[in-house]
């Protein structure tokens, strides 16, 4: 996911960044305290998308307001820092990371000193607030997909400098890839702006959707991915900043939005279906269906011990998101474990968490690594 606030009230960024040797040193020490449970299940974790896997790619990004790399982000991250992660703590790419017994973080690829064992292992080339409508990243100025890739033909030559190209092929074949964006697509550029809902309804908006989803796919098989999991879109109208803008003054769940994340999610497991059985396309591509987890947290949470699923954890809870939350502005709960949501639109890690098992438990085995 990304976020938004083109609702936006302007607040001055008095984030200081991260510089790259406090991150450094961070993440090494965070680190140290961690130690696989078995051999590793993939060679690499590769991963490509927007705010939900980016480690903080966009904190080098100038023009950007996309970060996260000023508190209360990071509150419960080894030393308390922001390091550019949408949440509280860890993401996704990192719980993955762990569970594939590789390691504790996964990196972002630009902003940190990469050991070279962090560099064979993967790394993150995701920007927060991307997505596969070549209008989003324009919008809030990050990176596109394409730019992504472009970062990782830069990384495999970097894999090729330090083991070579057979060593690079076998890491690449080897590699789990994991994509998850789209999500911006419809929460900002469709619904936000009015630069596609007046031409397009949301039937044709999917279908531009599922282009760049289709080009994108077709690129990373050609750069040698085998085993790739994809996700769908969440429930985007059960998001704590979707309610409050579309949920009418109950701020239910959006229907119009999670119609879009639905249809969304239907044609493309159509187009992977398609896809994986076409021989001229090598890479085996499973889908991640994160809509019925997200939805059963956001609107069932008591189930899994939460208490509050429809505010964020940051400021009120109705709309801060990015720049907007921020330490030096508001408040921070107290109590983020039993929130679904940290900001207005991200999980808490402990949400995070439960998706990660979920797709483990469900999709994972499917991917045969
Ligand atoms: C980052 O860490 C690596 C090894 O852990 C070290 O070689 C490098 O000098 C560090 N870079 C900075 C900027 O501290
Ligand atoms: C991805 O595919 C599209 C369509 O084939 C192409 O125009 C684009 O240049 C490709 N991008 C990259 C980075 O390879």
């Amino acid at each position: 996911m990304g976020m938004k606030m083109i609702v936006a009230v302007h607040v001055v960024a008095m984030a200081a960044a991260v510089c790259a040797r406090d991150l450094n040193q961070t993440m090494a020490a965070t680190a140290q305290g961690w130690r696989p449970r078995g051999r590793p299940l993939a060679t690499a974790l590769i991963v490509f998308g927007d705010s939900i896997v980016d480690p903080g790619n966009n904190n080098n990004l100038p023009v950007t307001r996309m970060k996260a790399n000023h508190a209360p982000y990071g509150k419960d991250f080894a030393g308390h820092v922001a390091t550019g992660r949408f949440s509280n703590a860890l993401l996704p790419p990192d719980l993955i990371a762990q569970r594939l017994n590789l390691k504790q973080l996964l990196p972002p690829w630009l902003n940190v000193d990469h050991t070279p064992e962090d560099l064979l292992t993967g790394v993150s080339f995701a920007s927060g607030a991307t997505g596969f409508d070549p209008l989003t990243p324009q919008i809030v100025n990050v990176f596109t997909m394409d730019q992504e890739l472009e970062f990782f033909d830069t990384y495999r030559q970097k894999l090729v400098g330090l083991v070579g190209e057979q060593e690079t092929r076998r890491i690449i074949d080897g590699a789990f890839f994991f994509v998850c964006t789209a999500t911006d697509d419809v929460a900002n550029t469709y619904f936000m702006t009015p630069y596609r809902a007046f031409d397009y309804d949301i039937p044709a908006y999917v279908d531009l959707l599922l282009v760049g989803a289709e080009a994108f796919l077709r690129n990373t098989s050609a750069r040698g991915a085998k085993k790739m999991g994809f996700t769908g879109m969440p429930p985007i109208g059960c998001v704590p900043s979707q309610r409050t803008i579309g949920g009418g003054v109950q701020r239910r769940c959006d229907a119009r939005r999670n119609y879009a994340a639905l249809m969304y999610n239907k044609a493309l497991q159509e187009l992977i279906g398609r896809l994986n059985a076409d021989p001229g396309f090598h890479t085996h591509v499973v889908y991640f269906n994160i809509y019925d987890i997200i939805y059963e947290l956001a609107v069932h949470g008591e189930r899994w011990g939460f208490t509050e699923m429809t505010r964020g954890c940051c400021g009120s809870g109705l709309i801060e998101v990015t720049q907007l939350c921020n330490t030096q502005y508001m408040g921070v709960c107290d109590d983020v474990d039993k929130h679904v949501f940290f900001d207005s639109y991200h999980p808490t890690q402990r949400a995070y968490e439960i998706i990660v098992d979920h797709i483990f438990k469900y999709y994972v085995p499917l991917m045969h690594l």
